[in-house]
């Protein structure tokens, strides 16, 4: 693992896509796993203008989304779907074809998982980007999840449905349950990239980085992966023990 510390959630957003940038440059097909929430739309917005300056294209370029929650439409503002619209693909030159985000359709959802599971292991990612949640999810691994799990679907934890509810009008209206890929596939990927930005993060960060490897805390898991960078802010530094602005393991 590889850590950087940068000051804030522009440079961490720069630093991370300066590195999407040159993997989608060294490789035009590269196969990406996205995340949403508000840690990677700075990422997203890098990754727009770059594509309108004619730096990067995404017409060969496939995406796997890490997550979707389970009962809402795609039309529905707060859905994964929606968001990746929004926040991206509207904007590139991506082949519809080419975008992959597991379907939280209810009715037929473990059938559903099972395909989404198929096509990650078809697929193996080049490039992984993954945000953390405050209690130390990745994907929507929750606390307890087992580190051996493939795409699932997952009673999203109460800390992660209050840290959620900002997008939503209240607690209630956020969804229960969300289809995800599992540790297992998260980590068939040739390289990780996770940001995390505010203090409210600074003791997940703590925890991935020092921690046991352990259920309680799924991100800690990336300890073993061979190819794991992790950017980050002051404020979500804050507990690690950095005398310089770049630590490795
Ligand atoms: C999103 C995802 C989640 C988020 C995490 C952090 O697809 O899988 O694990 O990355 O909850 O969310 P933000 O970035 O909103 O703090």
């Amino acid at each position: 693992m590889e850590i950087f510390k940068v000051k804030d959630y522009e440079q961490v957003s720069d630093k991370a896509a300066a590195i999407v940038i040159r993997e989608m440059i060294k490789k035009p097909n590269i196969i990406l796993g996205l995340a949403t929430g508000t840690s990677p739309i700075g990422i997203y917005q890098r990754l727009i203008e770059a594509y309108k300056k004619q730096i990067i294209s995404f017409q060969d370029v496939k995406t796997y989304n890490l997550d979707e929650y389970v009962g809402i439409d795609n039309d529905h503002p707060q859905s994964y779907y929606y968001f990746m619209n929004e926040q991206l693909f509207k904007h590139v030159d991506i082949n519809i074809k080419n975008i992959n985000i597991p379907s939280g359709d209810i009715n037929q959802i473990e059938e559903l998982a099972k395909e989404y599971n198929k096509k990650l292991y078809g697929n193996q990612r080049d490039l992984q980007l993954l945000g953390i949640g405050s209690n130390g999810h990745i994907g929507f691994n929750e606390p307890g999840s087992e580190l051996g799990n493939e795409t699932f679907v997952v009673e999203l934890d109460k800390q992660t449905r209050i840290d959620n509810s900002r997008f939503f009008g209240s607690l209630d209206e956020v969804p229960t349950h969300a289809i995800t890929m599992g540790i297992k596939n998260i980590m068939y990927s040739k390289h990780i990239l996770l940001i995390a930005t505010g203090e409210s993060k600074a003791q997940a960060i703590y925890d991935m980085v020092y921690g046991p490897v352990d259920e309680s805390v799924p991100a800690s898991i990336l300890q073993l992966h061979p190819n794991c960078t992790v950017i980050v802010d002051e404020d979500a530094a804050k507990l690690l023990n950095m005398k310089t602005d770049y630590l490795t393991f």
